[in-house]
């Protein structure tokens, strides 16, 4: 994605869409299938008893790992019972050469049919070495570096025995108290398209028989980022509009992609849960989009269908789940407990589970592993790659990419390398383990390079260290990762008197990284526990302070955009953290990231994203109206817009033109230059806006983006094409349509700064 250009030669044509409005339409699956893999199928499956069918559409947890609530059904001796019978289709949880040649050897080599297992880990940003949560990654808007960091991420965990990935997430979320937001590409369905896409890529490859891919699983299957208030797991309630145009399209760039697994969610979608929800899982994936993968539910989902009041018992629940195309049970004993009864009372048909094994049993063989159960099981591979040298350089690599410079008033960034004397304060500044984040099951504590380290490579200055205060009680570990912040302020006269005699104050403050992720979710996105008064004690005795956050959603932090000089999203940035902190502070990487999510000025105003409604009462009438859409006690607009973000040098936008180059295709350009002293990347962003629709359209929406480099001085001319595809959108039956009529197209470096033409259709 990054180019270097001279200056005014070069023209950009973007191809902005992987597929066609015609695809959109009637989506073609883009996996052919492949006979020879379907001739194996079809003859195992002839082989198979009922019971071993429904064990295939098993899936149990590792015997020693519970990344849910642990299950009050079923043991270990239970479990190992089912897999010396063939009754398990797959495992999570069980990481390591060693481990999973134990299980893999007793499916291949003591039932009957010698079925392998699929192996399933949440590799979700790193095995044991961590990229920066996808959260941060997908701030890079850097499509090849997030391929690369799903590459080695592949690379890493299948050299530990694993084969199948729950990534990417591709939920598509507004709500910044939901905590998983960490885990996605943020508020924007064609950024989350486009990042699912790599995401996908990068973990598969072109091959799924080469020993470093592994299959891919799109979640979750659909809506769970839209839960009501923000709380995990709760209601989902959404209208088509928004199901087609905003939360399927990541979905459907996935499945374009080649993606061989989807997960379902643990949420309702307009009262019906979506284990069992035969619209989502039959007519769009499996019908429309012709996925030919398989759905495996998430932890426990089925047997949770009762709780939502939609199952009378776990029978019905996975009577309701079969039928509605969950193809395989995860953790809820309710497919090996009740399928074959079902089956023999003719409740669920036997071509239903015949579906569902031959989509498993795709799978496995695209894989290979029938060809060699044990190829991801060699210990002189998993001693190689773990924490190999290109691991930890692509990690370090994307994380730098994954930084957003919020703010930088005086010049204050970057810092002098000599003779300065900088104060460090916070929890955060020396911890190694939070900067991991929350989904890093495979990797132990305290393997994150901290600020403090990353900036003691610098040695012309001197560098003062003072805590201020913990973040937290006590230590958070993994599975009982219990955030409670902590109320003492007896260290903050410690850090006010570093404080005091320093140049520049450097304060790393945010969230743990288990205030993030799954059932995070969080009312209240100021910083937590008594680091606001450690940022007010220390301002008051020194204004020089740059701020670095460390956090896994957008927080409201109003009171320090409007006094602390600069401020730096850093995220969780994963093991190389503190070093990528480190060189971008100093300026040895410009920063280029852009916010993929909206940071709100306070919670009331959430759900806040850039693509929102006019309404029809947009602006204020007339001075001091009331009758607009407006709150009384804060402003409409947001501290830092989606795709925001700063760089250590500026950009100029001018020439803005639209020409129409073919039958509903126009080409959009315009000139970028490089105005300040050194060179730097600028993610050029494209946004139109459609006038008038038989169904509204957003005030504006993101239609294209490209990162382009630039020496200073150095000006481009960059181009995009606007096809049916960036035009057109899906009405309210779901159908992909084009409706002439009066366009405006904005581009500029984030979604508020920009030039603006108009054009008709
Ligand atoms: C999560 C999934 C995850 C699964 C297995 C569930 O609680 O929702 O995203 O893949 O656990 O760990």
């Amino acid at each position: 994605m990054n180019n270097v250009f001279n200056v005014f030669s070069i023209l950009m044509m973007l191809i902005l869409a992987p597929c066609s409005a015609q695809n959109k339409n009637n989506a073609v699956n883009a996996n052919t299938p492949n006979p020879l893999i379907e001739k194996k199928v079809s003859a195992l499956l002839s082989k198979m008893t009922l019971e071993e069918k429904i064990g295939q559409m098993n899936q149990y947890n590792g015997f020693w790992d519970v990344t849910g609530p642990t299950p009050s059904t079923g043991d270990a001796a239970k479990k190992y019972e089912h897999l010396k019978k063939g009754y398990v289709g797959s495992m999570l949880n069980v990481r390591g050469v060693d481990e999973v040649r134990a299980v893999q050897k007793i499916a291949v080599e003591e039932t009957r049919l010698g079925i392998p297992l699929i192996i399933g880990f949440d590799v979700i940003h790193g095995f044991k070495t961590l990229s920066p949560i996808p959260l941060a990654e997908a701030a890079s808007w850097d499509l090849e570096a997030i391929k690369r960091s799903a590459q080695v991420a592949a690379k890493e965990a299948s050299a530990a025995g694993i084969n199948w990935t729950f990534a990417p997430m591709v939920d598509i979320s507004r709500d910044a108290r939901w905590g998983r937001v960490m885990e996605g590409a943020g508020e924007d369905s064609f950024l989350g398209s486009k990042i699912a896409h790599a995401r996908v890529k990068g973990f598969q490859g072109d091959d799924l028989t080469a020993p470093e891919t592994i299959v891919a699983c799109a979640k979750h299957w659909a809506g769970y980022g839209f839960a009501e208030s923000g709380k995990d797991y709760n209601t989902v309630d959404v209208g088509t509009s928004t199901l087609y145009n905003v939360i399927f399209p990541p979905f459907k760039a996935a499945t374009d992609a080649g993606v061989r697994t989807f997960m379902n969610s643990f949420n309702e979608l307009n009262g019906i849960p979506a284990t069992g929800n035969a619209f989502l899982q039959r007519q769009i994936l499996k019908d429309k989009w012709q996925f030919d993968g398989f759905v495996v539910s998430d932890w426990g989902s089925i047997k949770e269908m009762m709780a939502h009041g939609h199952a009378i018992n776990k029978k019905h629940a996975a009577e309701l789940a079969a039928n509605a195309g969950s193809d395989m049970d995860m953790e809820s004993y309710a497919y090996i407990d009740e399928l074959a009864n079902l089956v023999k009372e003719g409740r669920v048909k036997e071509a239903v589970i015949d579906d569902a094994v031959k989509r498993i049993l795709r799978v496995k063989f695209e894989l290979g592993l029938f060809d060699d159960p044990y190829r991801y099981c060699n210990n002189d591979v998993e001693k190689q790659v773990t924490g190999s040298q290109e691991i930890h350089e692509a990690v370090l690599d994307m994380a730098k990419k994954s930084i957003v410079l919020l703010k930088n008033e005086k010049s204050i960034l970057p810092l002098k390398k000599q003779g300065q004397k900088i104060a460090l304060i916070g929890a955060l500044a020396s911890d190694k383990t939070s900067p991991l984040g929350s989904w890093r099951l495979a990797a132990e504590d305290d393997t994150a390079i901290s600020v403090l380290e990353g900036m003691q490579n610098y040695t012309g200055n001197t560098v003062s260290f003072a805590k201020g205060a913990d973040l937290t009680l006590g230590k958070s570990t993994f599975p009982l990762e219990l955030v409670i912040n902590t109320t003492d302020k007896s260290g903050f006269s410690e850090a006010v008197q570093v404080a005091k005699t320093a140049d520049v104050v450097v304060m790393v403050l945010g969230e743990h990284g288990f205030h993030s992720g799954e059932a995070r979710s969080r009312t209240d996105l100021g910083l937590p526990g008594v680091q606001q008064a450690l940022l007010e004690a220390v301002y008051n005795v020194n204004q020089n302070i740059v701020l670095v956050l460390n956090n896994g959603r957008p927080l409201t932090i109003p009171w320090a955009d409007a006094h602390i000089p600069a401020i730096v999203e850093a995220w969780q940035l994963g093991t190389q953290s503190g070093n990528a902190i480190a060189q971008v502070l100093y300026g040895d990487y410009n920063p280029s990231g852009k916010l993929p999510m909206t940071f709100p000025r306070s919670v009331g105003q959430i759900p806040i994203y850039y693509n929102h409604k006019n309404t029809g009462r947009p602006v204020m009438p007339a001075p001091n109206e009331v009758f607009w859409a407006h709150y009384m006690d804060e402003s409409n607009t947001s501290l830092y817009a989606f795709g925001h973000g700063l760089s250590y040098t500026t950009f100029s936008y001018t020439n803005l033109s639209v020409e129409k180059v073919a039958n509903q295709t126009f080409k959009v350009s315009v000139t970028l230059k490089n105005t300040g002293k050194v060179a730097g990347k600028e993610v050029v962003q494209l946004y139109i806006r459609d006038m008038v629709a038989s169904v509204t359209r957003p005030v504006k929406e993101l239609k294209g983006f490209e990162m382009v480099a630039l020496e200073p001085n150095q000006e481009v001319k960059v181009s995009f094409n606007l096809t049916q595809d960036e035009l057109g959108f899906f009405n309210n039956e779901g159908k992909f349509i084009v409706e002439p009529g009066d366009f405006k197209v904005f581009v500029g470096g984030s979604s508020v700064t920009a030039l603006e033409a108009n054009f008709k259709l």
